[in-house]
């Protein structure tokens, strides 16, 4: 699915954005009995549906088509990376690609280590100094909790360099995500803004409308927090609230959201149920559209506690942050897409203004708004016209869609060219990985336990009361984006 919709459109738009050399071919290698016809087609079907210019431009696709081909093989089978090895030598020959390769594993976690093994057995995965490169991309999940993850990473580095390694997070590759390096390290007037003296608290949501289409039995051994908040939640978080990086380079980057990662407070067990909600979704309408209950999904279990809403308070333990709440939320079938970080400053001292004011309202907000409607607004009061003192609340806005025209490119797109770059930025190092499951194993331990509360919310609505309480507590609530 990951790779019909996602992964080979991107290919085909780098082709079609000229962005790939001409020595270059793709091969697809899996158990179906696909030919190289057959898979073309199946590339072509997937391009014309699902890339981001459509449809597929014949003539571009004559020169295309041919650099894809297909060789059938199981992931466990030593014998059938001999004819993986001999179909890549053979393509290196036609097509001239010298050896260098990407490896992408979109496949499950299970499966990465065999296949990694057989990789190099065939000698397929160069040692350093080698003048050929090849790269291995992962897909997530990176495991479901800090143990698994480790032995993860273990595998991978028995037969990888971590350099050769990419842990993807499609987040990462997202304009919006990587503008928040820029918005807040390339101007002189946000950063020093961007602290305890003047922040109030920090929401960040990932919303989505959708429920499971077609992927119960998946989400069932994954839940929320594993599918959202540990890896696009925090990668979020991370940029927004790391402290600079001494270069714009990948390991620079990297050691500050390794440094975040560590200041994240374990959350307070006493208090649990007060600081994190999980949800799940009963019956519902979502955009007028009746919308059936999480249990009722094909592929979940009728007695299912997997959660499909979280939202919790954290505190981030170092100089920039101290007594700062962040608020993390995310769940599916919410009214609405959106995937936004939100910061409340703090309220102007002055009193001037006191009677004027409607309620609840004078708050400088910061809104970054990752996706849809990507862009980045600024709340203020300002006066209403007239001869009365009246107060409103008013919007900058700065909108992609009308600043640069256009759609900016999929996530993927930007990330398999890093990735052939050799450009590991985007890419998920292993120290960071494990961090983020640290944090969430406390989640995930607390909630195997049968006594920890699972609220419900209707499908459509902004999830279960519970979490308006947790802000309510603290005088705050959610923003409804
Ligand atoms: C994936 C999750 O990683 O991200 C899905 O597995 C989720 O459950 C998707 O729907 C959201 O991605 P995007 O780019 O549509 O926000």
């Amino acid at each position: 699915d990951l790779t019909r919709r996602k992964l080979l459109p991107a290919i085909y738009s780098l082709a079609r954005d000229r962005l790939l050399p001409e020595q270059f071919a793709v091969v697809g290698y899996a158990r179906r009995p696909y030919t190289d016809e057959t898979f073309r087609e199946r590339v072509h079907e997937g391009a014309d549906n699902y890339a981001r210019r459509k449809p597929v431009d014949a003539q571009l696709w004559e020169r295309f088509g041919p650099s894809i081909s297909y060789c059938q093989g199981n992931f466990g089978d030593a014998e059938d990376y001999v004819r993986l090895r001999e179909h890549l030598e053979k393509v290196d020959a036609e097509r001239g690609t010298r050896g260098n390769r990407v490896f992408y594993l979109a496949t499950p976690p299970s499966s990465f280590a065999t296949i990694l093994k057989n990789l190099r057995e065939q000698g397929l995965l160069y040692d350093e100094g080698d003048e050929r490169h090849s790269r291995v991309i992962v897909e997530k999940p990176f495991g479901r909790n800090l143990e698994t993850a480790r032995e993860l990473n273990t595998a991978v580095s028995t037969y990888l360099r971590e350099d050769q390694t990419y842990r993807i997070d499609h987040y990462l590759g997202k304009e919006t995500v990587q503008n928040i390096l820029v918005f807040r390290f390339a101007n002189g007037i946000f950063e020093p803004l961007w602290n305890r003296q003047h922040i109030d608290h920090v929401q960040l949501t990932v919303a989505e409308n959708i429920g499971m289409e077609g992927r119960g039995k998946f989400f069932e051994e994954a839940g929320i927090l594993r599918d959202i908040i540990q890896n696009h939640l925090f990668q979020i978080l991370s940029l927004m609230a790391m402290e600079p990086p001494v270069a714009m380079e990948a390991n620079a980057i990297r050691d500050e959201k390794v440094k975040l990662l560590q200041a994240l407070r374990p959350v307070d067990q006493e208090g649990f149920e007060n600081q994190v909600i999980r949800g799940q979704y009963v019956e519902g309408s979502v955009g007028g559209t009746e919308a059936a209950g999480y249990l009722d999904e094909p592929g979940v279990d009728p007695d299912s506690k997997t959660e499909t809403y979280t939202g919790f308070k954290m505190f981030i333990d170092n100089w920039r942050w101290a007594g700062v709440p962040f608020y993390l939320r995310a769940g599916k079938r919410l009214p609405k897409k959106v995937a936004e970080f939100a910061i409340h400053f703090k309220r102007a001292p002055n009193p001037l203004f006191r009677n004027h004011l409607p309620q609840g309202t004078n708050q400088n907000i910061l809104v970054v708004r990752v996706q849809p409607d990507e862009g980045i607004s600024i709340t203020f009061d300002s006066k209403v016209p007239g001869p009365s003192m009246q107060i409103h609340p008013l919007n900058m806005e700065f909108r992609y869609g009308e600043a640069f025209g256009g759609a900016p490119p999929e996530a993927y797109e930007r990330l398999i060219l890093d990735c052939m770059l050799g450009d590991s930025t985007l890419f998920i190092r292993n120290d960071e990985i494990e961090l983020a499951w640290k944090w969430c194993d406390d989640l995930l331990d607390r909630w195997a336990q049968p006594e920890t509360s699972l609220h419900t919310y209707k499908a459509g609505s902004w999830g279960p009361d519970a979490s308006d309480e947790l802000l309510r507590r603290d005088g705050r609530r959610w923003r409804r984006p």
